[in-house]
């Protein structure tokens, strides 16, 4: 039922914790939490079609898990749960978490993990632990703690596979502009020769 991204986040989770999974969607992972390891979920997310997507998905599972359609953490008083972010990028995850917050934190982000990292850890959070899993593409996935864990160090240097996937596309990416360097040079010495210059 759980993507592989999805379950490594769930084997995170202690059994019987309390989850505020923002931007639930599905609410696929709350579901299996809650069957699986005896959690209290609560799934938001900003959009109500999706919370309609997760209440038919709860209906058929028969699970109870709590929903509410809102803007990150709009309207919730927080106590001693996890929060679970996967699915966003840094940027709107940052302006979730733009709040004086303690709770632990499980953030999968699709991108800008640098910024994420260094605004987490001004924020006096660290890394208590971390998966890099692939699933067609590369997945970080992390549970950070209030001033508990690894103190936040550059991202990179953690998993020597994530580290080549990272280098290999760096370079693809340098050979696709170095061809189009030779392209438009060609084209602008074609140019010259036809003018006569
Ligand atoms: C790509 S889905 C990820 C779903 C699920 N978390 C996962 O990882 O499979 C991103 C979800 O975040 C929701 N979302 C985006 N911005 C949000 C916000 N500010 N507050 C709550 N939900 C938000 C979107 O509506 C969408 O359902």
């Amino acid at each position: 039922m759980l993507s592989k991204r999805l379950k490594t986040i769930a084997d995170l989770i202690p059994n019987n914790s309390k989850v505020i999974d923002i931007g639930a969607d599905h609410a696929l992972l709350d579901i299996y939490l809650t069957k699986e390891k005896n959690c209290q979920c609560l799934a938001t997310d900003i959009s109500k079609k999706c919370i309609e997507k997760a209440l038919n998905n709860i209906q058929k599972y028969h699970v109870n898990v709590d929903t509410l359609v809102t803007n990150g953490l709009e309207g919730i008083d927080l106590h001693d749960e996890i929060i679970v972010i996967a699915g966003m990028g840094s940027h709107t995850i940052l302006k979730i978490l733009n709040k004086n917050i303690t709770n632990d934190l499980i953030i999968s982000s699709q991108r800008d993990i640098p910024l994420l990292r260094k605004k987490l850890k001004h924020k006096g959070y660290r890394i208590y632990q971390e998966k890099i899993i692939k699933d067609n593409h590369f997945y970080v996935i992390t549970y950070f703690k209030y001033k508990k864990g690894t103190k936040i160090k550059n991202i990179y240097s953690y998993n020597q596979e994530y580290n080549d996937y990272l280098l290999k596309e760096y370079q693809m990416k340098y050979q696709k502009t170095n061809k189009l360097l030779t392209k438009l040079k060609y084209l602008y010495i074609i140019g010259r020769i036809k003018k006569g210059s």
